[in-house]
């Protein structure tokens, strides 16, 4: 099967590439390197010892779409591109609406035409808001969302109940992920954004290497065992393990359109994973306590027995794995190379 794989040179797409050729997909991958690198190609070769069908390019763009599905017989799409980081998009809500929609738009205008109507989608838990329960299951209201980023990922399921009301012939999976972090074992590949990360584990690693001076903890007065912020942090291997868990769901059965939780189904606190990261990488992250952010919310975590009953899929990596990697990854960053443990 070939699978489209948008933004795929991306942090997620990226690893879900490594386990789509792991399982003997095609994968061709479009992205406009707007938040990735070229070099990723090659760790994905390094790593797999496979090529990738790279095309650079935006998925806003309907004459590159059309170009994607003119030259390669496309089975279904993973799409991962948009931009993603929720402060910036309260700052920004033009530019995340036009493109987190517009692109979903476009390829859904593209795959219909090339009769291409298996579509798996990158969502987030932020598509629940403050949630009134946890863990979250995916009965969970949705909708009451704290900002463009997660606005968009609802807007995007939306678009893409009504593709499927308008034409049952479509199966639509929603993945909600929860806080990825942590890297390939290779150390090759992670998440490595453009300047100062918003996201916490790419911020404690810049800390550990002394490239930033300290943790600024958003908050310490929350309803939570220690004050600070409570998410599910998943490993961003088993993630990717569940998007190939999800195109087999399709290839196996009609799906409609089905929302599934890719977490672990436990609660870390900020200052639990600072903990683990220091005592698990023998590394001191200092850090300070600073006001709440704007948009966050105290407790985070999902209910995972969907995902286990539907995809058979369970992640199995712990925080333990995660932030190992997350470190040699940065060390890789830096030219340590590390001897395999
Ligand atoms: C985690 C915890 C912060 C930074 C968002 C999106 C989600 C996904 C991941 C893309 C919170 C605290 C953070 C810092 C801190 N996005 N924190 N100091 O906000 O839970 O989720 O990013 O894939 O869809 O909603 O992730 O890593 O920003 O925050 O104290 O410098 O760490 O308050 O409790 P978040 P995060």
């Amino acid at each position: 099967m070939n699978i489209l794989v948008t933004g795929g040179l991306g942090y997620i797409g990226s690893h879900t590439c490594v386990e789509l050729l792991e399982h003997g997909y095609n994968v061709i991958v479009i992205d406009n390197l707007s938040n990735s690198k070229i070099e990723v190609k090659d760790y994905i070769k390094t790593i797999t010892g496979k090529d990738i069908n790279f095309v650079e390019g935006d998925v806003c763009n309907k004459q590159t779409v059309e170009h994607v599905f003119a030259t390669y017989p496309v089975d279904a799409v993973i799409h991962f591109a948009a931009y993603k980081a929720v402060g910036e998009s309260v700052h920004k809500p033009i530019a995340y609406y036009q493109n987190n929609l517009m692109s979903t738009l476009t390829l859904c205008e593209v795959m219909s035409k090339h009769n291409c109507k298996k579509f798996v989608f990158s969502s987030s838990a932020t598509v629940y808001g403050d949630p009134k329960q946890v863990p979250i299951d995916e009965t969970c209201e949705v909708g009451a969302t704290t900002n463009p980023y997660g606005t968009s990922k609802v807007m995007n399921e939306q678009i893409l109940q009504d593709v499927y009301i308008s034409d049952p012939t479509w199966d639509v999976v929603l993945l909600r992920y929860f806080n990825p972090i942590g890297a390939h074992h290779s150390g090759l590949i992670g998440e490595s954004p453009v300047g100062i990360p918003n996201n916490i584990m790419p911020y404690i690693a810049m800390v550990a290497n002394k490239e930033l001076p300290e943790l600024h903890v958003f908050g310490n007065d929350y309803d939570t065992p220690d004050g600070t912020g409570v998410r599910d942090y998943i490993h961003v291997v088993d993630l990717a393990k569940g998007h190939v868990k999800a195109l087999d769901y399709m290839t196996r059965q009609k799906v409609g359109v089905d929302a599934i939780n890719l977490g672990t189904g436990n609660g870390y606190s900020v200052l639990e994973l600072v903990q683990a990261f220091e005592k698990d990488n023998h590394i001191a992250v200092p850090y300070v306590i600073d006001p709440r952010r704007e948009g966050d919310i105290a407790v985070c975590y999902a209910a995972t027995d969907k995902a286990k009953d539907v995809l058979n899929w369970v992640a199995k990596k712990d925080i333990h794995d995660m932030v190992k990697d997350s470190w040699k990854f940065k060390m890789g960053l830096q030219g340590v190379v590390h001897e395999e443990n």
